[in-house]
């Protein structure tokens, strides 16, 4: 596999702008949510503004096949999801998967998402969404130069599996610059110290798919919706970061809190998606909104 990419801290700024786009898309879409809505709804929001803004939707026509501007994957859809008639009812959790790139400036891509709450959905329906938004702050948490691989993923799964879910082998996190997908893949699962060594000017996503029953993966006969072979809700959130000389830059961070998603004040709270912690403080900081790992 080729090498994963070191960027410039003037390329970092480059791609951060696209990640800003991306970021403030999802927490626009997090403020429309409502049940009664379709998901084509959220695709058309999702394209429109990001035209808007002069930028382009990197799903639309991506591999030359899939069809909308962005992903939306409802309860037991891992990822992948394709816009369309489906309406959103009360109980429901989907998560909306933004990738801006902003053609006429570099090409750079930014790519985030997150789950959101339709209504008010079930205990478990939270509990599967909760542990994997706090198992990517984790990851977040440990990513720093010096680092592995192994050392993010086991952030993940250690914590997933302790609270009684699943973590997708299926798909991965990756590298991600001018091009959308590229080296290195960014596993959800390891073991500390095992994988890539990590350095500053990397660039790359980190997006775990987290199911409330078994791992194991299904499709659809539309070649992309990815769905729990055993039918079982999945979450997912991802951000796009930069190892610097200390710890991590998360480049996709939101400025707000999600509605719809966030029901504690997470960005004032927690690292990441806000600010670098090693590991005693963002344990410390997870201990102070009820989470103990
Ligand atoms: N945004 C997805 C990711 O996190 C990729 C979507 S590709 C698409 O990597 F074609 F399905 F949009
Ligand atoms: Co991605
Ligand atoms: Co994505």
């Amino acid at each position: 596999m080729a090498n994963a990419v070191i960027h410039t801290s003037r390329q970092i700024a480059q791609l951060r702008q696209a990640c800003n786009l991306a970021a403030e898309t999802l927490l626009l879409v997090g403020q429309k949510l409502q049940a009664g809505m379709t998901t084509d709804d959220i695709n058309t929001l999702v394209h429109q503004h990001t035209l808007t803004q002069d930028a382009w939707p990197a799903p639309l026509n991506y591999r030359g096949s899939y069809p909308k501007s962005v992903c939306t994957s409802v309860n037991e859809v891992i990822c992948h999801g394709i816009p369309g008639p489906q309406v959103l009812r009360d109980g429901d959790i989907i998560n909306v998967d933004v990738t801006t790139i902003f053609p006429k400036k570099g090409g750079w891509y930014g790519d985030t998402s997150a789950t959101f709450y339709v209504g008010d959905p079930s205990p478990m329906a939270r509990h599967v969404v909760e542990v994997c938004r706090v198992s990517l702050e984790l990851a977040l948490a440990a990513a720093r130069p010096g680092a592995t691989l192994g050392d993010i993923g086991w952030a993940i799964q250690q914590y997933a599996e302790s609270k009684g879910c699943s973590v997708v082998r299926d798909y991965t996190g990756h590298g991600i610059g001018r091009i959308f997908h590229g080296p290195p893949s960014v596993k959800h699962y390891g073991r500390p110290g095992t994988g890539l060594r990590l350095k500053p000017g990397m660039t790359f996503t980190i997006e775990p798919m987290i199911n409330l029953g078994t791992p194991e993966v299904a499709h659809l006969d539309d070649g992309w919706t990815a769905i729990t072979a055993d039918r079982s809700l999945s979450a997912q959130f991802e951000h796009t970061l930069v190892i610097t000389h200390d710890g991590c830059d998360v480049l996709t961070r939101r400025n707000a809190v999600l509605v719809n998603s966030e029901d504690k004040p997470w960005v004032e709270k927690l690292p990441l998606s806000c600010f670098v912690a090693d590991d005693a403080n963002a344990r410390a900081i997870l201990a102070e909104v009820g989470v103990s790992v």
